[in-house]
């Protein structure tokens, strides 16, 4: 008995040294449903032994998907093989034997945020339909799986992103060493970071291998490039309420183009006028002194705390509009007073000038003058950065990595969900799938393995 006892014991140490106690992988499907297309990634990482330790999750797949999902809300009976075509092509880059423990998630942004509630609401829940029934693939479907991010959201993923992969989280950093997330999309713009001092109002936290982190956070949902850049066409339209054509001070001489806004028609023609353009712009950023409370605030009567000491990483359309005027240095560093002085020269040059002198993509000409002018305002005056200030950096990826939200939806989604493997898990399933089937003595092991050995390993 003794000696049997020894022999499994050995063979135990050896089984485990070999597989058993190694780390299962977990695995997420990731539908990132924006406006222009839908993002397919694939992220894996090892199972940790401690809640409290950062998990290592690497992207395995991309696949960017045409059309987006909000394309469909007329033809919402096209939906469903739109979906599935989606889940088989994540079904193959999953191992079979972890599809039923892998989550999936289709997160959708602007594109859907911006339709009409009930157009939003019928295409949603068809998607709930189709990816919550069982029939269709074997991932794992949550009541989380489907749903519209929040602004904040999107900006609190953001800086999770941000924060991971510049090694944050995986460091002895103190909390004020974590970076500021700013980000400009086409919808919306987003400022999340952890204040210095008292956090009064819009506060999220999150817990990130075993710390807690209370974040401000705030969307600004009609401040993206295209909102902004609507919204001075819209506001010249009611000045000018009876013009056919109408001068756009934030436009570039010689870029003349026809507008249609549904109700009426009008031809804009640039007329290259920094100061004016600002002045539209500023009148949009203006604070609501009587309705701001708690102070500060930074748009109309928007709470913001002050934004304390920490480095803020600015993405998406602040680090395109810094690099194409030359307003970073080699380390990203972004230089507002040159982003100033440029984007006043910029926008008093004609089309043909400015695409001359700075080497700007030709269908953004005069939107660099309106954003160049608008992202200064909204830094100094907003968001209340000195001009001379040199801790903003301007990039899309650091480390190599994305700054794009839905990886830190993956980290958020799995920390929401973690478990301790003190032991080290058994993979069964593994076994299966290699297609030995576990025989009595391994499953003996096993429950040794439970019961005992593993405190050693
Ligand atoms: C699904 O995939 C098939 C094969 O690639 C393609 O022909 C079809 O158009 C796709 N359907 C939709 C709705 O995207
Ligand atoms: C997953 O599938 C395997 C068979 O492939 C099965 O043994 C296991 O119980 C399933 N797990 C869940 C959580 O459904
Ligand atoms: C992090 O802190 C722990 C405990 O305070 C210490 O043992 C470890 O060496 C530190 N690691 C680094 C990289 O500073
Ligand atoms: C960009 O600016 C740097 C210094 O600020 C300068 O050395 C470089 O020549 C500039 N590049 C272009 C293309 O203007
Ligand atoms: C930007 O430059 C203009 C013109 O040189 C100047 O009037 C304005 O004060 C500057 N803005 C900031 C925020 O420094």
């Amino acid at each position: 008995m003794e000696m049997t006892v020894h022999v499994i014991l050995s063979m135990a140490t050896l089984f485990l040294m070999d597989r058993a106690c190694a780390v299962p992988v977990q695995y997420s499907v990731m539908l990132d449903a924006g406006s222009s297309s839908t993002k397919l990634r694939v992220y894996s990482w090892p199972e940790r032994s401690s809640t409290s330790s950062t998990l290592h999750i690497t992207e395995k797949y991309f696949l960017r998907i045409k059309p987006p999902l909000s394309s469909f809300q007329e033809n919402l009976e096209l939906l469903p093989e739109y979906l599935l075509n989606l889940t088989s092509l994540a079904q193959s880059q999953v191992p079979y034997y972890s599809h039923n423990k892998t989550h999936i998630y289709l997160l959708a942004t602007a594109g859907i945020r911006f339709l009409k509630e009930e157009k939003a609401k019928s295409l949603m829940d068809t998607v709930r339909r189709v990816l919550s029934d069982k029939r269709n693939h074997n991932f794992k479907y949550t009541e989380r799986s489907v749903r519209i991010l929040s602004g904040e959201e999107e900006g609190v993923f953001a800086w999770i992103t941000a924060n991971y992969h510049n090694g944050f989280f995986s460091s002895n950093r103190s909390l004020s060493k974590a970076v500021g997330v700013l980000e400009m999309g086409g919808g919306s713009t987003q400022i999340t970071f952890v204040p210095d001092g008292p956090l009064l109002a819009h506060m999220f936290s999150l817990r990130i291998a075993g710390k807690i982190y209370n974040l401000y956070s705030h969307s600004y949902l009609n401040f993206g490039k295209d909102y902004m850049d609507r919204r001075i066409k819209e506001y010249l339209i009611q000045q000018n309420p009876s013009a056919k054509t109408i001068l756009n001070p934030c436009s570039l001489e010689n870029d003349n183009y026809n507008y249609d806004n549904g109700d009426t028609t009008v031809i804009f023609r640039g007329s290259s006028s920094p100061s004016e353009c600002l002045s539209i712009i500023s009148n949009f950023l203006r604070h609501s002194y009587d309705t701001c409370y708690p102070k500060p605030c930074a748009i109309g009567s928007i709470y913001q705390p002050s934004i304390g000491s920490d480095i803020f990483y600015a993405t998406a359309s602040f680090a395109f509009i810094a690099a194409d005027l030359n307003a970073t240095d080699a380390t990203g560093r972004l230089d507002i007073v040159k982003l100033n002085q440029t984007a006043h020269d910029y926008c008093s040059k004609t089309i043909e000038e400015a695409y001359s002198v700075y080497r700007v993509p030709s269908a953004y000409g005069s939107s660099t003058c309106m954003m160049a002018l608008y992202i200064t305002e909204l830094l100094t005056f907003s968001y209340g950065f000195p001009v001379n200030t040199d801790r903003i950096f301007s990039f899309q990826k650091v480390n190599g990595k994305s700054l794009d939200w839905p990886f830190g939806a993956v980290v958020y989604e799995a920390e929401l969900m973690a478990r301790d493997y003190p032991c080290g898990p058994i993979p069964l399933e593994t076994n299966a799938a290699a297609g030995q089937s576990p025989t009595a003595l391994l499953e003996l092991l096993i429950l040794l393995c439970f019961s005992t050995l593993c405190a050693f390993v």
